[in-house]
């Protein structure tokens, strides 16, 4: 198998999506054919569908904190962890999963582009977010104690904008300039921007691109080193930590 050089001249930027917390029993986005209660899951993780049932949205998530909260990193998420102690500030981990597993590996250096399942926010005031685990009981749309608005989940839904902070810090690091510029995608379809461009940003600067997914992305030219198969099982042999 290639190997992914990581020096003391390397600057890495790694990219994740659902497909790396798939052996963690996560299930994947479009593998589950998008639908969720016989409804596009667009339709549901969307303003426009928490503006129309917001009873339905809360469901949706309370059932995915509900699974989430019972799964475990693994050993792909092990992986990322140590490649960031091996780099130090010159690796940076960007992933659209909002589940906590990275986190839970050890994984400090994270934008997490989409949000987190883990955290609530007000849907009408600027209360910042809250950590909140709840699973809300069937029927329940919490409320916000400060202004009396609907709670929501922190996370970016179909439509919405990234946080132009998170946007912000990954060019950043895009664009330091020290080191030898590598960008790895793992467990991603690459089918929602702007993550699905990054590649093509590390391209324009002439950094190295890789990506480790299960199927072969429709887009494949576009990752100079493409290593298929799981990423719990590729992840922790493909690293040289030099
Ligand atoms: N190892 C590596 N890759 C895997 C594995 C695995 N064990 N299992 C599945 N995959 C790959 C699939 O081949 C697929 O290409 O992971 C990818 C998962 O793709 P999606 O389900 O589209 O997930 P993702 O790319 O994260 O979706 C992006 O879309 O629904 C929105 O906001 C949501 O963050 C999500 C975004």
């Amino acid at each position: 198998m290639k190997s992914l050089i990581l020096d003391s001249s390397t600057r890495l930027l790694v990219l994740t999506g659902a497909g790396v917390s798939a052996e963690s029993g996560v299930p994947t986005f479009r593998g589950m054919g998008g639908l969720w209660e016989n409804r596009p899951v667009e339709e549901v993780a969307s303003p426009q569908g928490f503006t129309e049932d917001p009873v339905r949205v809360w469901r949706f998530y309370s059932q995915r904190r509900e699974g989430a909260a019972g799964v475990h990193p693994n050993p792909g998420h092990t992986a990322l962890a140590e490649w960031e102690r091996h780099l130090g500030d010159r690796f940076l981990l960007a992933t659209q999963n909002v589940d906590g597993l990275h986190q839970r590996a050890g994984s400090q250096r994270v934008v997490e582009m989409h949000g987190n399942l883990f955290k609530t926010r007000c849907s009408n005031c600027e209360r910042p977010p809250m950590d909140d685990t709840t699973v809300y009981p069937e029927g329940t749309v919490p409320r916000c104690g400060a202004c009396g608005g609907s709670l929501r989940p922190h996370i970016v839904w179909f439509g919405e904008n990234l946080d132009e902070a998170d946007l912000g810090r990954i060019g950043e690091f895009l664009t330091r300039g020290d080191g030898k510029l590598v960008f790895l995608a793992a467990g991603t379809s690459g089918a929602v921007w702007p993550a699905a461009g990054l590649v093509d940003q590390v391209r324009k600067l002439g950094g190295e691109t890789w990506l480790v997914n299960f199927d072969p992305p429709e887009n494949a030219e576009r990752f100079r080193h493409f290593v298929q198969g799981r990423s719990g099982e590729l992840l922790p042999r493909l690293a040289t930590l030099a």
